[in-house]
């Protein structure tokens, strides 16, 4: 009796273990989705990236600047490509930081929009559950940061992916530098895989007219960083199987447009919120359509058939417009 006792106990053990572990794996896997439907015939964004230097380095020049752009354009949110706090992220939720280069610089009226944030390799160096956290939702309501989500506006469905964990250099040459894998480590090639296959089925499941991906590093770039082997690799098949329209980065600290030869993707660095002119690049890159070493910001204006990003630098003048059109390709 003890002994068959003890087994269908064993048993129900090992469903029960097995059940946790399935839970656990697939709430891992799951992409957090956000509806944000935009009431309007357009989708208008503002997007910064590689930011918060408590207004030094022009970024609350570049703020005044977004402002002014916002208060015509009346964006229906605001996305930061990462790197949100120089130069080693936030050390908890209590950091002075997160007033002193978000609150407190970007001021404008037109600006307390929700703002959708991605990890950038600085906010690695720091606490990552604090960028993560309610709490500095609860300090300045405009902030949401997850490591991978997806916000839905009906016109275009947006795709945020947590880039830094894919390069090797930050785990096989740290240098001085600590990182915080709590989340990622001991299990990355796990996570990594997992954030494809979800990104990969999001995407081919998704409705939407216009599919973007946001990252904080490169795809394409000319700037100092040039192309991130490990997304070129892993990511990139993912986007171009997945008909992506547009994959917008930071991580170099300027603005550029990067086309492709074999596929409609499009690359958009915008990564000019605050410290900038590295004069490391290479103009030759393949597919440059446009290259502004300084800083600066993008904006995107999206309708059912139309698409239109505009490049602005410190003064709030327009560097470069681009547009593209599917009116004649959906018939
Ligand atoms: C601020 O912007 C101006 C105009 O682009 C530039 O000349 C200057 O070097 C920038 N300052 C810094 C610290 O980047």
């Amino acid at each position: 009796m003890a002994g068959s006792f003890n087994r269908s106990s064993m048993a129900l053990c090992l469903v029960w273990a097995a059940t946790f572990a399935l839970c656990l794996v697939s709430s891992l896997a799951k992409l957090h989705r956000i509806d944000h439907p935009v009431n309007s015939d357009s989708l208008r964004v503002l997007v910064v990236g590689d930011w918060g230097r408590k207004g030094h380095y022009n970024q609350t020049e570049v703020a005044v600047q977004m402002g002014k752009v916002a208060d015509v354009l009346d964006p229906a949110f605001i996305i930061s490509t990462g790197d949100n706090f120089y130069g080693s992220g936030l050390t908890g939720t209590d950091d002075p930081q997160f007033e002193e280069s978000f609150s407190k610089i970007y001021t404008a009226k037109s600006l307390q929009k929700q703002w959708y944030n991605v990890l950038g390799n600085h906010d690695y160096r720091g606490n990552v559950e604090a960028q993560l956290s309610p709490v500095l939702t609860k300090i300045d309501s405009r902030w949401l940061c997850m490591r991978s989500f997806i916000v839905n506006t009906e016109i275009a469905e947006i795709f945020f992916v947590d880039t830094t964990p894919f390069a090797d250099k930050y785990f096989t040459h740290p240098g001085d530098e600590t990182y915080d894998w709590s989340g990622i480590t001991p299990t990355r090639k796990g996570y990594l895989s997992n954030l494809l296959k979800d990104l990969d089925s999001a995407l081919k499941e998704s409705t939407a007219k216009w599919k973007i991906v946001v990252g904080h590093h490169t795809l394409r770039s000319a700037g100092q960083h040039r192309d991130t082997v490990e997304l070129v690799r892993d990511l990139l098949p993912i986007l171009k199987a997945d008909d992506v329209d547009l994959y917008i980065n930071g991580h170099d600290h300027l603005v550029q447009h990067i086309s492709s030869r074999d596929s409609k993707l499009q690359y958009f660095t915008s990564g000019g919120g605050s410290k900038a002119w590295r004069g490391d690049y290479d103009l030759n890159k393949e597919g440059l359509k446009f290259f502004y070493d300084g800083q600066g910001f993008m904006t995107l204006e999206i309708t059912e058939t139309d698409a239109v990003l505009i490049f602005y630098d410190v003064f709030g003048k327009v560097l470069y417009k681009w547009s593209v059109s599917k009116a004649y390709t959906s018939i």
